[in-house]
């Protein structure tokens, strides 16, 4: 018996580094899962992979008719849907404020903050006719301070904190609970490739070492966190924020000569 068994669960940039992981536990877990991503060519063959309980839906997040199209196929494929996990998100090419185009700031507003919302309002109501869900929004580490060169992203990233909190208020007299997560560094393509406009990787200049556990996060210890937070065993769990850095934030774990 799984823990998600008769669930329905949408993962948004369901086919990214964290996104294919969460979709592999739901699934694993006896969920079933759609699959929300603009990358249809992986999206169809992760949902080949996992067969009968998996789907693939093309969704771009900052449209909302493609929302609106992704919650009906989870309504029609499998009776409801229980679980919203708004985890799509892009960085911006790294430059200073003043070296920031408006149009650079609006593509990552759309989709790490627009697109957020755009999941809740579309989700609520498929959420409410299950009698309830949960709904968590992946932010970051780099929502709790500020980064030199990453003003889109690390602004988009605060702003879901704002609208978890709100949607939380709003939400749980229906029995929804709205949770965010702040992942550190994960080792997917969003650290080893280059962001759209980028010639460098995060993972170029970026490294653990200094910190209390000297290694990059990876997939699998977000998505821990994740089954948790939308399993039952969070009922009482709502407009919660959970660091998952492996001490990144602490500071550097400094060394004496005596140590
Ligand atoms: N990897 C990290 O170090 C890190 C750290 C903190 C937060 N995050 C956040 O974690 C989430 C997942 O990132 P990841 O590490 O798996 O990166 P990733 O690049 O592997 O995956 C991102 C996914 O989002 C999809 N996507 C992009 N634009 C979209 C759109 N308009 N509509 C639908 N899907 C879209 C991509 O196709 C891709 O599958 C993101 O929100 C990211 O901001 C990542």
């Amino acid at each position: 018996m799984g823990r998600f068994d008769d669930q329905t669960v949408l993962v948004t940039g369901g086919t990214g580094g964290q996104g294919s992981s969460h979709v592999r536990a739901f699934h694993a877990e006896g969920a079933n899962v759609l699959i929300a991503d603009i990358d249809a060519e992986r999206g169809v063959e992760l949902a080949d992979e996992l067969g009968g309980r998996a789907r693939f839906t093309h969704l771009d997040v900052t449209d909302e008719s493609s929302w609106s199209a992704a919650v009906l196929a989870a309504e029609r494929a499998f009776g409801a849907l229980n679980v919203l996990v708004n985890n799509a998100g892009v960085q911006n090419p790294p430059a200073p404020i003043e070296q920031t185009d408006r149009a650079t700031w609006s593509r990552i507003l759309d989709i790490n903050l627009t697109g957020t919302f755009l999941g809740i309002k579309a989700a609520v109501p498929a959420l409410r006719r299950a009698t309830g869900g949960a709904i968590v929004n992946i932010a970051s580490t780099m929502s709790l301070g500020g980064t030199a060169h990453y003003a889109p992203y690390v602004a988009s990233k605060w702003a879901v904190r704002g609208l978890t909190r709100t949607a939380a208020l709003e939400l749980g007299r229906d029995r929804i609970r709205v949770n965010t997560i702040h992942p550190g560094v994960i080792a997917t393509p969003f650290i080893h490739e280059p962001a759209a406009g980028a010639t460098a990787a995060i993972a170029d200049f970026f490294s653990p070492e200094p910190f209390a556990i000297p290694r990059l996060g990876v997939p699998a210890d977000v998505t821990g966190l994740l089954l948790f937070l939308t399993s039952s065993e969070a009922s009482f769990i709502t407009g919660s924020e959970y660091v998952i850095d492996g001490g990144l934030l602490l500071g550097p774990a400094l060394r004496t000569e005596a140590a």
